[in-house]
């Protein structure tokens, strides 16, 4: 799963400071490949041959991380999560527990692969004290802040790639937005069942110390933050029928 700092559109190319050779050359002493566990991409989850520009007290530590292992969410329908997750974007599952809660009722705990063997996993809970029957398991409708502020975004792999998933999952019915440039990376947005923020991104080209140094970028649009919302509609042949 790809780690993902810029979550909303650009309305403007990022903002540089000198050419992009000057840049590049400033880099380049602190460039260095970061290959992930299974030797298929970098620490961003970008392509391999990605290079990702570090301080150099920073490379000793961060070539010692190895990613997710996974995050967990919430459902208040794994049936239709699964159906998503498993048949709609592939992702194989590889533990599937019921879970017997001592003070009453169960939890169904599902994991899925998302790829490089980083998972995401979804928890359903049904007649458990204190956990309420229904909530807004989308997290950001319930938050009030806009679609772009919690997301969980996946690896494309390449922008060929991205395109692929993009028209992959509209022939599926999924409401997909149309790839996103970002200068550095490239996605689409969707959502899932629950209403959960989701993206498929890749890299398109080295991240660099510019990248890393805060700075303004551009200008964005309340519309921008929730991610073009009359496009991010959960496919209602898709939705628990409980929300
Ligand atoms: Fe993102």
């Amino acid at each position: 799963m790809a780690k993902c700092t810029l979550a909303f559109y650009c309305d403007a190319r990022p903002a540089t400071n000198g050419t992009t050779s000057q840049v590049l050359s400033q880099a380049r002493d602190g460039l260095v490949p970061l290959q992930s566990t299974k030797n298929k991409g970098n620490h961003w989850g970008a392509a391999p041959g990605m290079k990702l520009a570090l301080p150099q007290e920073q490379k000793e530590a961060y070539m010692s991380t190895k990613g997710f292992s996974h995050i967990g969410l919430s459902t208040l329908d794994l049936d239709t999560t699964r159906r998503f997750y498993e048949g709609i974007l592939k992702f194989g599952v590889v533990r599937y527990d019921t879970i017997t809660v001592k003070e009453g009722g169960q939890i169904r705990h599902i994991f899925f692969d998302t790829g490089r063997d980083q998972l995401i996993a979804f928890m359903e809970a049904r007649g458990v004290p204190g956990v309420p029957a229904w909530y807004d398991a989308g997290i950001n409708r319930g938050l009030g802040v806009p679609s772009s502020f919690n997301h969980f975004a996946f690896e494309a792999g390449s922008e060929a790639g991205l395109v692929d998933k993009r028209n992959e999952l509209r022939a599926m019915g999924v409401d997909v937005t149309d790839v996103v440039d970002h200068d550095w990376a490239k996605s689409i947005y969707f959502q899932d069942p629950n209403g959960i923020q989701l993206e498929y991104c890749c890299l398109t080209r080295d991240v660099n110390a510019d990248d890393a140094r805060m700075q303004y970028r551009f200008d964005t649009s309340i519309r921008r933050l929730n991610l073009d919302t009359a496009a991010m509609t959960p496919t209602r042949a898709l939705m628990p029928s409980r929300i």
